[in-house]
């Protein structure tokens, strides 16, 4: 039998095929390589694996710029290989989804060769053209540090087209049927294929109207629920997962009344971990989960500490990003557009109690979380690589060659080098090796979250121990109850948590046993420390 809310209890697992593994030693990582590591995420416990875009691209924007959606790019491998990768997780009990990149092409994909050579050329209305650069003026410019308008000019046809993002990533036209019906089509080639689903990209942007932000227009929407709709017509079971890097208000519009999509990417909460911790304070983390709205009980939330992009600051205020901005990435080479262009172990200072509270955050907190490759074994960045170029260096295998990733001379991108980074010290050879590694630590906490599914329900209470520098919460079902406790700060912290059901608890890492004390328990926690206390009923 098919669970159908599958991805409400899952781990996903963001992987860049071109940074994983290099199975035929040409210096980048294929589908092939990809495949011979299944074991791996099958150890670590992932139910899902997230393919960063694998299409035929020029690879201008990591390969969200698409030349043919329903070719792999052939560096990675065959359509049989990426079959083959399927049944391969799927025999371990691994889901596979790729990205969908509905909003924009490449300025390679043909059918924009086509429409910008001619008027009348039938792709011409796939793409927004206009002849002026002054319509739309409403609507942001995203890619803030590359771009300075959302229209380019075209000569051939002496007009503007329309991108969001790169200029060479001109916007479809979704008020066109016809590219509904092409997107579609794709859709389902993929899902024929045996895909698990989509994550699917910058949503908000499909349709654009005068006087509006252009974003999360009704219109959009509707386009969204016809897909919906679409995919579970055609294979029932499949996972919709939106990017909407946006407020919960307008976010919580993607999951519909469960007809849209099924996840939504929390991005408010994200960079408010790392405040929190900044601060020891855990205000930011409360305010974050005060304003989600409830969700209707088929979704999920899709919670992460970092990506595949810079970590992004959007979805704070202007005095919240200055403090971001100067407290993690004070050299400014390290920001980006609206963010900060790092990964995980170096924000937290390569220190692992921040980095396993980070962990137990998100791995506790209501919503299905996502890992980016390398951040389990507190992989480094290179700042001196373009754009994010620096966050999606070759995965750390070994000590050896190449870090064990190829046996390439020259490899698509550099190993990170700095000594506190390298190879010679984090790689997941190493890591599997010592019991006490991070890896192991990430490992049990998935394995716990499996175990306990109450992590993965929608309830959470905030529990108030009027400790500021503490974040604790209750996660309860009929059958378990777990209170989430943490300590944000770098001191040791005597707290007093309530508790309702009078009971004693036990820590589920450590199995030692806290008593309660006339409904309260009172712990001491060292600093950055965190348990998972379940309640020992009856
Ligand atoms: C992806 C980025 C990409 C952009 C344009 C995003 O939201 O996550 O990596 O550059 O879409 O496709
Ligand atoms: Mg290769």
């Amino acid at each position: 039998m098919v669970d159908q809310y599958w991805y409400q209890k899952s781990v996903f697992y963001e992987v860049s095929v071109q940074a994983f593994y290099d199975s035929n030693g040409d210096g980048v990582g294929d589908l092939a390589g990809l495949t011979q590591k299944l074991d791996y995420f099958a150890s670590l416990g992932i139910d899902c694996l997230w393919l960063l875009p694998i299409y035929e691209s020029p690879m201008r924007d990591g390969g969200y710029d698409i030349s043919d959606y329903r070719k792999i790019n052939p560096v990675y491998g065959s359509v049989d290989q990426f079959a083959n990768l399927l049944q391969e997780a799927h025999n371990r009990h691994i889901r596979v989804i790729m990205d969908l990149v509905m909003n924009h092409t490449s300025d390679q994909h043909p059918w924009f060769k086509a429409a910008r050579e001619d008027r009348q050329s039938p792709y011409h209305d796939y793409f927004v053209w206009s002849e002026t650069d002054q319509k739309y003026l409403d609507a942001r410019i995203i890619f803030l540090d590359t771009e300075i308008s959302n229209w380019t000019w075209n000569e051939a046809t002496q007009e503007y087209y329309w991108h969001r993002f790169y200029s060479h990533q001109p916007d479809l036209n979704y008020d066109n049927p016809a590219v509904i019906d092409e997107m579609f089509k794709i859709v389902e080639y993929w899902l024929e294929m045996g895909i698990d689903g989509f994550r699917v990209d910058a949503v908000p942007y499909l349709i654009e109207r005068d006087g509006t932000s252009c974003e999360n227009l009704p219109e959009t929407h509707a386009i969204l629920k016809q897909l919906r709709a679409f995919v579970d017509r055609e294979v029932p079971g499949k996972v919709l997962i939106c990017e909407a890097n946006q407020w919960p208000k307008d976010v919580v519009k993607y999951l519909g009344r469960g007809d849209e999509f099924q996840v939504a990417f929390d991005f408010p909460l994200m960079p408010r971990i790392y405040m929190a911790m900044k601060k020891a304070d855990s205000a930011p983390i409360r305010w974050a989960m005060e304003q989600l709205p409830s969700i209707p009980a088929s979704c999920q939330w899709g919670t992460f500490l970092r990506n595949h992009d810079e970590l992004t600051l959007e979805m704070v205020s202007e005095e919240e990003r200055q403090f971001m901005w100067s407290e993690y990435s004070a050299d400014r080479r390290y920001r980006l557009n609206l963010g900060i262009r790092r990964r995980l172990a170096p924000l937290l200072d390569n220190d692992r109690r921040k980095i396993e509270l980070a962990h137990s955050l998100l791995f506790s907190l209501p919503g299905s979380p996502f890992l980016y490759y390398g951040d389990e074994i507190g992989m480094g960045d290179d700042v001196t690589l373009y754009d994010r170029n620096g966050l999606r260096t070759p995965m750390q295998w070994t000590s050896g060659n190449n870090a064990g990733f190829s046996t390439a001379g020259q490899l698509y991108s550099r190993i990170i080098s700095q000594p506190e980074y390298a190879p010679s010290r984090v790689n997941v050879e190493a890591a599997e090796k010592e019991p006490g590694s991070l890896w192991h630590v990430i490992q049990k906490m998935i394995a716990l979250r499996h175990d306990h599914t109450v992590f993965s329900t929608h309830n959470f209470t905030w529990i108030d121990c009027h400790e500021a520098r503490s974040a604790v919460f209750r996660r309860e079902s009929e059958n378990e109850t777990i209170l989430a406790v943490h300590n944000l700060s770098d001191t040791v912290l005597h707290l007093e948590v309530p508790v309702t059901r009078a009971a004693n608890y036990v820590d589920l890492f450590t199995s030692r046993q806290y008593n309660e004390d006339e409904s309260k328990l009172l712990l001491a926690l060292e600093p950055y420390q965190y348990l998972w206390l379940k309640a020992l009923l009856g």
